[in-house]
């Protein structure tokens, strides 16, 4: 993956300003998912529900700022994938280590819905889960691995998806996780 060593050192940089942290669902459980963003604003979620705020919630400063090569790569895919006009302004990073999972949900918090989300993962492998608009849409069990981008869009955008625990190993360049990088429009 040519874009993998110089994402790897980026997002070093990024969690140096904002760290990860296992934010908590409106409904008050932590998740297993430890969050990071960069951008614009970033997607938080707290008691109070689910957003995107210009503030890091853990240090009252603004999200590092997206960084050219990530906005190119997320444009160039999403241009492969069919919607040449995306303009990418925030960057949700997730990071799993063994057994983190993210169950089935919707991202329905970005303004437009019109632009899609585009999707890196690198280091372990995953089962993503694509569903369909509704809940009890039987998923699409779809594996991913270090390098893998996934776009989704279009009449596709508000279906259901999420992650099947990850299961453990080490990566040679990451290490015992999984990283997964949503590029999104959201303002
Ligand atoms: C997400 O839905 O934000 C996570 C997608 C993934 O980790 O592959
Ligand atoms: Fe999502």
């Amino acid at each position: 993956m040519p874009f993998a060593p110089l994402l790897l050192a980026v997002l070093g940089e990024i969690a140096a300003v904002a760290p990860f942290r296992n934010m908590l669902t409106p409904g008050g459980q932590r998740m297993s998912v430890a969050m990071t963003n960069c951008g614009a604003v970033g997607w938080v979620t707290d008691r109070k529900g689910y957003r995107y705020e210009r503030l890091d919630p853990e240090t009252g400063r603004p999200w590092p700022p997206l960084p050219d090569g990530l906005i190119e790569l997320a444009q160039r895919a999403a241009v492969e994938a069919g919607f040449p006009a995306f303009r990418p302004d925030v960057c949700l990073i997730n990071r799993y280590e063994p057994g983190a999972r993210m169950s089935l949900h919707q991202d329905r918090d970005e303004r437009d819905l019109s632009a899609p989300i585009v999707s890196v993962s690198l280091g372990l492998g995953a089962t993503f889960l694509f569903g369909g608009l509704k809940r009890s849409d039987r998923p699409y069990r779809l594996p991913l691995s270090h390098g893998d981008v996934l776009v989704w869009g279009g009449e596709k955008r508000l279906a259901y998806h999420g992650v099947a625990p990850v299961a453990d190993g080490c990566h040679e360049s990451v290490g015992r996780m999984r990283i997964n990088l949503t590029l999104r429009h959201a303002l």
